[in-house]
């Protein structure tokens, strides 16, 4: 068999195409992600001992294939100087198709979804301190190869997690990659306390619905921000109660709309500043961000859509004991203990919208716009009547 139909879920696990249909970036075209991802026949990938074939059920479209498609601020294809050529996905849901001669844990035919992090597995570092700390540690379909925009995707065996029962597997490819983040930097980095104040940028965005909701189930308070008014069911559907449109505060006149914007936290809180500022947006919310935490609080990132060059009065860090914290993915265990409250339906992914295969591109180039709520969901092999 020359490559699979979209949409087709073969009867037996194991059975194996020449080709499969895959989006890449190649370096020659990195750019707009409407120009950059274009579908080619690839190869199937081999499996080495430790490594897991998935079939791909559904892709989850993430802030990282805009960065991969754009080549910015680095070519991802430099990063695997072997494949000079990309495809990019770091959510996914499928079933195991074929596993290395070492994979234990997982045979042909579980339904499984993905964590992103791929480590060595080998070094004092993954099996003693954090796999986020091994020095070849890399996120799977950004910093390598691979990624679930294909018919098939390659991963590590341990980078494998139980597909929730309840869930299409639209919705199971939706929310590892930004939930498993938001699970890190609430619950391990910051150390979330029932009852703290957490100011959330982007919180109707892929990693605010669940740092909202992180919030909520621990007994914490988010304060949710968000850049238009059609996203505030969103947020307080989710358990937002104090709601901020940033859109009301003119940023670029510095300190002083920064101020503007922290007795607004005030309004809402009864006069308390956030115990914990939830960061992401990079360049121009950070100096906010360090202005409105409280004393001793903390400030959390990830990333930096706007801009990874800060600017920011530091007296308000030192002289108010303020912490800058930064947080990375999730290792597996944290991986794994969030998958478990997505699986108890104490947590829940929020799909938006679901793309067929033929439109991934155009997914990636609205996320880029910030045309988007929630996750935005790939249908590959999965029949369309699962979608849920
Ligand atoms: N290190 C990691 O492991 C990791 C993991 C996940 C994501 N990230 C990074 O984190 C960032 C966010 O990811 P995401 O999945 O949440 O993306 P997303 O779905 O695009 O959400 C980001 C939100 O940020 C808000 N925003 C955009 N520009 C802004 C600005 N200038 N000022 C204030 N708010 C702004 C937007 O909300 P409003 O317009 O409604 O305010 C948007 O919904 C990306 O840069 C991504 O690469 C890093």
């Amino acid at each position: 068999m020359k490559r699979l139909e979209l949409g087709i879920v073969p009867e037996r696990p194991g059975v194996l195409p020449e080709k499969m249909l895959a989006w890449v970036i190649r370096p020659e075209r990195e750019g707009e992600p409407r120009k950059a991802m274009q579908v080619e026949d690839m190869p199937v990938p081999e499996v080495g001992p430790n490594e897991v074939l998935v079939l791909t059920m559904a892709a989850g479209v993430n802030f990282n294939g805009v960065w991969a498609a754009r080549g910015l601020p680095v070519s991802t294809i430099k990063m695997h100087p072997s494949e000079p050529f990309h495809i990019a996905g770091s959510d996914s849901s499928g079933i195991v198709w074929k596993v290395g001669s070492e994979v234990r844990r997982w045979k042909p035919g579980d339904h499984v979804i993905t964590h992103c992090n791929q480590s060595c597995g080998h070094c004092a570092e993954c099996n003693g301190l954090d796999p986020m700390a091994c020095e070849q540690q890399k996120i799977w379909g950004y910093e390598s190869n691979w990624g679930s925009f294909a018919q098939f995707h390659k991963v590590q065996a341990q980078q494998l997690l139980a597909k929730p029962t309840h869930l299409s597997w639209e919705e199971s490819a939706s929310y590892g990659l930004t939930f498993f983040t938001a699970y890190r930097m609430l619950i391990d980095q910051a150390d979330l306390k029932a009852g703290d104040n957490v100011l959330i940028w982007g919180a109707a965005g892929g990693l605010g619905i669940f740092a909202i909701q992180i919030c909520r189930l621990v007994g914490a308070n988010p304060i949710a921000v968000i850049g238009s008014s059609d996203k505030e069911p969103l947020v307080r559907e989710l358990g937002a109660s104090m709601i901020i449109d940033r859109k009301k505060f003119d940023f670029s006149k510095g300190t002083e709309a920064s101020r503007a914007f922290g007795s607004e936290i005030r309004k809402l809180t009864g006069g308390k500043d956030p115990d914990i500022v939830f960061e992401h947006v990079g360049k121009e919310t950070f100096p906010t961000s360090v202005l409105v935490a409280k004393r001793f609080g903390k400030i959390v990132i990830c990333g930096a859509t706007s801009g990874y060059e800060l600017n920011f009065d530091v007296r308000y860090l030192w002289m108010r004991q303020k912490q800058i914290i930064g947080s990375h993915f999730a290792n597996a265990y944290q991986a794994e203990r969030a998958n478990r409250l997505i699986i108890e339906k104490k947590i829940r992914p929020v799909l938006d919208q679901v793309f067929p295969f033929e439109r991934t591109a155009e997914a990636h180039q609205l996320m880029h716009e910030n045309k988007h709520k929630g996750k935005l969901g790939i249908r590959v092999q999965a029949p369309q009547a699962t979608v849920g």
